[in-house]
């Protein structure tokens, strides 16, 4: 069969941005900022992201260029047959990544539809918290929206990398950034937001710790989809003509410019409206809703809030479906279709126990933890450093000649200094990391 392939360059570098702006920049990125100090958390995470993070997304798409097939396929390729381990490992956290991140694009969507609705806002923040909270614990309805958003994914998976992936990401990645503005140019103009602004903007080193350091490593991870395969996978459908070292360049810069529209979204409303910016992970569904509330026309932001979160998760679950999808294809020698919707079936029964983890199942926990969060935690500590070890030594020791090929056909100054990030400072940080998590 004839391997799906990029319509253009700009398709792969949206779609790959899309895969990398998600959950993450919009509803993760504010809270931890907001939660770590803000400034002195954003220049740190944006000096890793453009180091680290960006060697290993070159090395990602260079490795899936050079492998052309599933992540499983490509460690075969390029490692030999030990490293098909590996690429299970991706597939893995894939999976497990998937099954909450589709819960958590369930309550997005759910948020979209109370909005059109208008059936969401009180002005009282309290009254807001309870909602949120008898919302995610109402068994029923939190599956159905997981099922829901899992149905909206792989949809788009099964209609093809370039009809599906590509069609969707050039018709709402710019969609999301224009929403994205609207949303900006309100909050900026509040009176009161310039607190929020130099909150994100001038650093208080006196917050900065170790764990500032690690929270914004994993974060880097995280945020621009690197350590499961996505770039790889998604390399592996570009033509051979394409510069890789700018297209990663590109898709870092989008993703990291997200992240900091996320935070200028939503951190001077929080602080125009007197609300607490370290609120974590109830701060996009408990703090905005209270501060649209407070806001002329707020019915109508707040739908277009939760209309780019959602469009953000949707283009980054597409991903995630998209590396196991092409991997469970290949395993079993069956088409791209049939795989995403298996595989989808198998991630949607995974996520009911993260769905659960609220309500009926929230005293059913494994190291304390209930399902939603370990499943976040094995991916997001565990396997995702993981994989950008492995990703850094198969790119920087293994394979290295074929991914500087990929990388700069006719040689680069910059070669050396890609390769010591990718073979030396990458892996030596993770291991920092993954440490630590232990
Ligand atoms: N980058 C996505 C986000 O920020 C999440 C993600 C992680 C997607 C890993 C794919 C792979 O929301």
């Amino acid at each position: 069969m004839k391997r799906s392939q990029w319509g253009s360059r700009l398709g792969f570098i949206l779609a790959s941005a899309g895969s990398a702006v998600g959950l993450g920049a919009i509803w993760k990125f504010p809270y931890m900022a907001g939660a770590q100090g803000g400034a002195a958390f954003i220049l740190v995470y944006l000096a890793i992201a453009f180091t680290l993070g960006l060697g290993l997304m070159a090395a990602e798409m260079a490795l899936g260029r050079a492998g052309r097939g599933g992540i499983v396929e490509t460690f075969r390729r390029l490692g030999g047959r030990a490293w098909a381990l590996g690429g299970l490992l991706a597939v893995i956290a894939g999976f497990l990544i998937l099954s909450f991140y589709s819960v958590v694009g369930g309550w997005t969507l759910a948020y979209l539809v109370a909005t059109v609705a208008g059936t969401s806002l009180t002005q009282d923040p309290g009254s807001l918290g309870a909602r949120f909270e008898s919302f995610v614990a109402d068994g029923a309805r939190v599956v159905t929206y997981h099922a829901a958003f899992m149905a909206l994914t792989v949809l788009v998976v099964g209609a093809g990398v370039q009809k599906g992936i590509e069609r969707l990401s050039k018709w709402l990645m710019p969609t999301l950034f224009v929403l994205m503005l609207v949303l900006i140019a309100r909050a900026l103009t509040l009176p009161g937001a310039s607190a929020g602004v130099e909150y994100l903007f001038r650093p208080d080193w006196s917050s900065f710790s170790t764990s500032t350091l690690l929270e914004a490593t994993g974060f880097v991870f995280f945020s621009l989809s690197l350590g499961m395969g996505a770039m790889i996978t998604y390399g592996s459908y570009l033509d051979g003509r394409a510069p890789l070292a700018s297209s990663a360049t590109w898709v870092v810069f989008l993703a990291v410019g997200t992240a900091l529209l996320g935070g200028l979204m939503v951190l001077p409303a929080v602080f125009a409206f007197g609300m607490d910016p370290a609120a974590g992970p109830g701060l996009s569904f408990i703090t905005m809703p209270a501060v649209f509330a407070q806001m002329p026309a707020g019915e109508l932001f707040a739908t277009l809030f939760f209309l780019s979160l959602t469009v953000a998760a949707l283009t980054s679950s597409v991903s995630l479906l998209e590396v196991v999808a092409a991997a469970v294809a290949e395993a079993l020698g069956i088409g791209h279709r049939a795989a995403a919707w298996m595989s989808a079936a198998a991630i949607f029964a995974a996520g009911i126990p993260c769905a659960l983890s609220f309500g009926a199942m929230s005293s059913y926990t494994v190291f304390g933890l209930t399902t939603f969060d370990l499943f976040d935690a094995i991916s997001s500590k565990l396997l995702l450093p993981l994989g950008g070890m492995l990703v850094a030594v198969l790119a920087g020791w293994v394979a290295w000649s074929r991914v500087a090929a990929q990388l700069a056909p006719s040689g680069a100054a910059w070669l050396p200094a890609a390769r010591l990030v990718i073979a030396v400072i990458a892996p030596l940080s993770v291991l920092v990391i993954l440490l630590h998590g232990l």
